[in-house]
């Protein structure tokens, strides 16, 4: 009785290998070619074809070849299928040929000239036509436009077509300058010498009623491997097991493809692949002339494999497979790489980590380099607090500072229990995330998903499931869904998503499913290769979907246009959305100081009577404040707008502790917009989920604003000299200070008379903020005592007597430590206790207040001061800076001469009346003595 299933099997097989696959694209392979402009080039893979059958309102050049090419005039749903002779249908495919007039394309190229010692490289743009383009200019070879191309673009530059580059790490835009000699555009890049991703932006400007399609375009420039010479020796995985691809944490472009006939290497997103071999060094090669991996890793510095139970390192430089000191030997069960890079976050003072490592039970992180990995041992023991546990997996969470493991643990009598649990790296504690009672047996994958809270996928050969610990979705009343019923007798291979929640699993046979990351329901999509092919899915810089097929000949790269196809199986089904729109501004890092205000909003539009709502997520709810609004339109379909407006509800002024306060008040929260319910033809946004730093953005800082009309005097001298008599210590000599050019800045050259109030700027690396109009205080840095305020206490209308240098200072030494946000108190508060005396000079400045302050009348001279904004409640930064005020006006012809010479003058002539009140008192005395009565 078992014999049958195995025949129908054989039968099944048989028809599988019979049949054939067939599959389209376009001439650049991108899945907003497929329009009316465009021809769709059908392509079938098998013996039997007949002909193609297909809608009356499209052409087919000829339709028995297995190359065809075919051109729609109507737009919307057109259904293909090859008819063929053998018993098994083909698949029916509904192509949806889209009515957009974006056709024509941005074409760019580097300039091989590129001068890497500047730091630029040469960007050359033009517009082609994809369908009328030189075959360089479809393999992106080409340095000049084609003579076609000079034409159209001719015409888009005289219709005022033009450029703008926004490049992914830069937040300027640039524009081309057209060169009227070769009909192209060319920019400056600022350039990473490994690579460049940019946009390309154009205007809304047409040339036969059509319009020019914005585009991602990625350059690399690439460093071949190190020769290893003859003791190359290549790395396999284990006969049998499917490709296995590894690629790096902030360099999606450099990946491994593992195979069980060797591994390759890619430095450039697979344009460009080449084996990668190890030199043995002094490890022993196994009998069957190359190592067996099981696992791989790349870091910024080398490759670690994990081969049986023990990791190995293999070096950038020279390629040579080692036992590092810094890797275990031994009981390694795992290695989990982070996905994605943490430039996605908030800038943290300390490094997340990127690797994870695990054996049976003990748990490992690691940095993403070895050499020089920034912490005492590139792997760190995260010790877990849990009876007898055994970690079945473990992966970065859905935070980046989460790291979760898949645990089995129990107390001695007790049966053990599985739990997800995770741990974050920040605050350095644990939290339990999931319990998986009902989790069937088996080895387990895990990923999380980008999320204000935890959402986790899980799978092994025979299902997926998700988790989320909110029921992010209205129908998934159930901790668990699963996801995939176990493909009929095959296994799963691969699961894979992009940033916008598109999933696919991929199956040993290379069949693919389709869906919404948590929905039930699969979609199972035509066939696109055959069976028996060696392929693996790699979602790329682009988040697009790149078939790689390892054939004997090498390695085939294809573009998978995985929405046409979806859109293609879901036609005509009950999958659908439960809404029309759904648009967000939500923004992967934001930065949020003390009072700001910030407004997330989401749209959705739906139709009428669907019961579909906003979902707000958020972490750390004692961070921020949350109003919330909704604004309801019903018109033929209903508009739902929710606008939160967010802000910090702490008061920190006369704080107790403000320093305690401060840390209790910071962090990353996470906060997500997401519809209530979803569905597999939904077309979700970008970015649903905001990562807000809630503390001193990275890079802001305070600077003084050059007042109006005075010139920045710089490099006039190296030091001056302060009299010890204007220095707030008594010293017995006077002090010569070097100026420091960069840390104190120009010269104000400032009239002695003239009183001197600084204005205070706040800035964001480079780019200004705002004027800062909170209270600052100035204490000059070298110690002078010659200037003041022009403002008493009572004349800035205190309440009370304001703080003061002298009240503060304990030790009679002026620093910045001593007085700051964490102890001011305002004088405009009545305070219990007495008034004081407001007539002393009133220390505190202000953007709006009358106090200024004021130089010595006894000389030119020059000042350093130290400026620091006082309110506790105007920043989380510690925001200071410094400027130098040096006087003039004071007429003295030679400042020196005369100084040296008063002195002289000085002594002489205090000599003189010492000597004349001598000579006085002893011709008194004298006469005193001379007239003494006698007695
Ligand atoms: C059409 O394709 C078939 C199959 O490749 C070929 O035999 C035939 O010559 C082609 N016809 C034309 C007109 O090119
Ligand atoms: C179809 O195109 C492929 C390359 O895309 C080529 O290898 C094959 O020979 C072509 N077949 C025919 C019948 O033209
Ligand atoms: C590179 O520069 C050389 C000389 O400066 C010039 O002859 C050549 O045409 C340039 N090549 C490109 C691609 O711009
Ligand atoms: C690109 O096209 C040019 C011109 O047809 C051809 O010479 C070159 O070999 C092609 N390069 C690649 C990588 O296909
Ligand atoms: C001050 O600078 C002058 C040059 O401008 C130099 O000759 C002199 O040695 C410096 N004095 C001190 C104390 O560094
Ligand atoms: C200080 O001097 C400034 C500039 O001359 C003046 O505007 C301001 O009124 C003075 N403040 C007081 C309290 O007199």
């Amino acid at each position: 009785m078992r014999v049958l299933p195995f025949l129908a099997l054989l039968v099944l097989l048989n028809i599988e290998l019979l049949g054939g696959v067939w599959r389209y694209n376009n001439i650049l392979m991108d899945e907003k070619l497929f329009t009316t402009q465009n021809a769709v080039y059908l392509k079938y893979d098998g013996f039997a074809l007949i002909e193609w059958e297909y809608p009356e309102s499209c052409d087919i050049n000829n339709k028995s070849s297995p190359n065809a090419t075919m051109i729609c005039t109507s737009t919307g749903f057109q259904m293909v299928k090859p008819l063929v002779s053998s018993p098994k249908q083909e698949e029916t495919r509904h192509i949806f040929i889209s009515p957009s007039t974006f056709t024509f394309v941005w074409y760019a190229v580097m300039s091989t000239n590129s001068s890497t010692e500047t730091g630029y490289q040469i960007l050359r743009l033009w517009i082609i036509d994809p369908e009328q383009a030189d075959p360089a200019e479809i393999n992106n070879t080409a340095l000049k436009p084609s003579l076609q191309s000079r034409y159209t673009t001719k015409h888009f530059y005289n219709n005022g077509q033009y450029p703008v580059i926004q490049m992914l790490t830069f937040t300027q835009t640039l524009l081309g300058s057209f060169q009227n000699d070769g009909w192209y555009w060319e920019a400056e890049i600022p350039g990473d010498k490994e690579y460049v991703n940019l946009y390309i932006f154009g205007q809304p400007v047409s040339f036969q009623h059509r319009l020019v399609m914005d585009s991602q375009r990625i350059f690399y420039w690439t460093e071949p491997e190190p020769h290893i010479g003859e003791r190359a020796v290549s790395l396999r995985l284990a006969p049998g097991c499917p490709l296995s691809l590894v690629w790096g944490t902030c360099k999606r472009h450099h990946a491994l493809l593992l195979s069980d006939t060797g591994t390759l290497i890619t430095k450039n997103a697979f344009l460009t692949s080449e084996e990668l071999t190890v030199n043995p060094g002094v490890l022993p090669v196994p009998s069957e002339g190359h190592f067996t991996v099981d696992q791989a890793a790349l870091l910024e510095d080398g490759i670690i494999f994990r081969i049986g139970g023990a990791l190995f390192w293999r070096d950038n430089q020279d390629g040579v497979l080692t036992e590092h000191p810094e890797l275990p030997t031994s009981g390694v069960k795992g290695l989990y790489q982070r996905t994605s890079c943490i430039s996605d976050y908030p800038e943290l003072d300390v490094e997340l980590s990127s690797l994870i490592v695990w054996k049976e039970n003990l748990l490992l992180l690691g940095p993403k380099r070895l050499k020089t990995p920034g912490r005492s041992n590139f792997l760190q023991i995260v010790p877990i607090r849990l009876p007898r546990i055994t970690i079945l997996t473990a992966a970065f969470g859905s935070q980046p500072s989460y790291v979760a493991t898949l645990v089995l643990y129990g107390y001695p009598g007790v049966g053990r229990q599985q739990v997800v649990i995770s741990y974050n790296e920040l605050s350095r504690s644990w939290v339990s995330t999931f319990d998986l009672e009902d989790l069937p047996k088996g080895h387990f994958k895990m990923h999380f998903l980008v999320s204000a809270h935890q959402a986790l996928l899980l799978w092994n050969k025979e299902s997926v499931l998700y988790h989320d610990n909110y029921h992010r979705f209205q129908d998934n009343s159930i901790n668990v869904s699963h996801v995939i019923p176990a493909a009929f007798g095959n296994k799963i291979h691969q699961v894979t998503w992009d940033r916008r929640w598109n999933m696919l699993v991929k199956m040993e046979n290379n069949l693919l499913y389709y869906c919404k990351v948590g929905m039930h329901k699969l979609v199972l999509l035509p066939k696109w290769v055959k069976p028996d092919s060696r392929m693996v899915l790699y979602v790329n810089q682009k988040d697009q979907i790149n078939m790689l097929t390892l054939t004997s000949d090498g390695l085939y790269v294809q573009n998978y246009p995985m929405d046409m196809e979806a859109k293609s199986a879901m036609k005509d089904t009950h999958h659908g959305c439960p809404f029309i729109t759904f648009e967000n501004n939500m923004n992967a890092v934001c930065y949020f100081d003390k009072g700001d205000k910030m407004v997330l909003w989401a749209k959705l539009v739906k139709q009428k009577y669907n019961d579909v709502y906003i979902n707000f997520f958020r972490n750390r709810i004692d961070l921020l404040s949350v109003i919330e609004k909704t604004f309801e339109i019903s018109t033929d379909v209903d508009v739902l707008k929710m606008t939160f407006i967010i802000s910090q509800n702490v008061d920190y002024r006369d704080a107790t502790n403000y320093k305690d306060l401060v840390k209790k008040t910071t962090g990353i929260v996470a906060m997500e917009l997401i519809p209530s319910q979803i569905g597999n033809t939904c077309n979700m946004p970008k970015t649903w989920v905001s990562h807000i730093s809630v503390g001193c953005p990275r890079n802001r800082h305070i600077r003084v604003a050059r007042p109006w009309g005075i010139p920045c005097v710089m490099y006039s001298l190296n030091n001056y000299t302060i009299p010890r008599s204007a220095l707030r210590n008594l010293q017995h000599e006077d002090l010569v200070v070097n100026y420091e050019w960069d840390t104190f800045g120009c010269l104000f050259e400032m009239h002695y008379q003239k009183p001197f109030r600084p204005d205070l700027v706040l800035y964001d690396g480079d780019n200004f903020v705002r004027d800062v109009d909170a209270n600052f205080i100035v204490w000059e840095r070298f110690g002078r005592k010659d200037y003041s305020f022009n403002a008493t206490m009572r004349q800035v209308a205190c309440l009370r007597e304001a703080q003061t240098w002298s009240s503060m200072l304990t030790e009679g030494k002026i620093s910045g430590q001593v007085w700051g946000p964490e102890n001011y108190q305002s004088c405009f508060n009545l305070a219990p206790g007495k008034l004081g005396n407001l007539d002393e000079t009133y220390e505190i400045m202000n953007r709006s207040s009358t106090n200024f302050l004021t130089f010595t009348q006894e000389e030119n001279t020059l000042y350093v001061f130290n400026v620091k904004v006082l309110d506790p409640s105007y920043s989380f930064c510690d925001l200071h800076a410094v400027f130098a005020v040096k006087t003039y006006g004071i007429q003295i012809p030679d400042f020196e001469y005369v100084t040296k010479y008063s002195d002289v003058v000085f002594a002489f002539s205090t000599i003189c009346i010492l000597a004349y009140n001598f000579f006085r008192f002893v011709t008194i005395f004298r006469n005193l003595m001379a007239n003494r009565p006698t007695f």
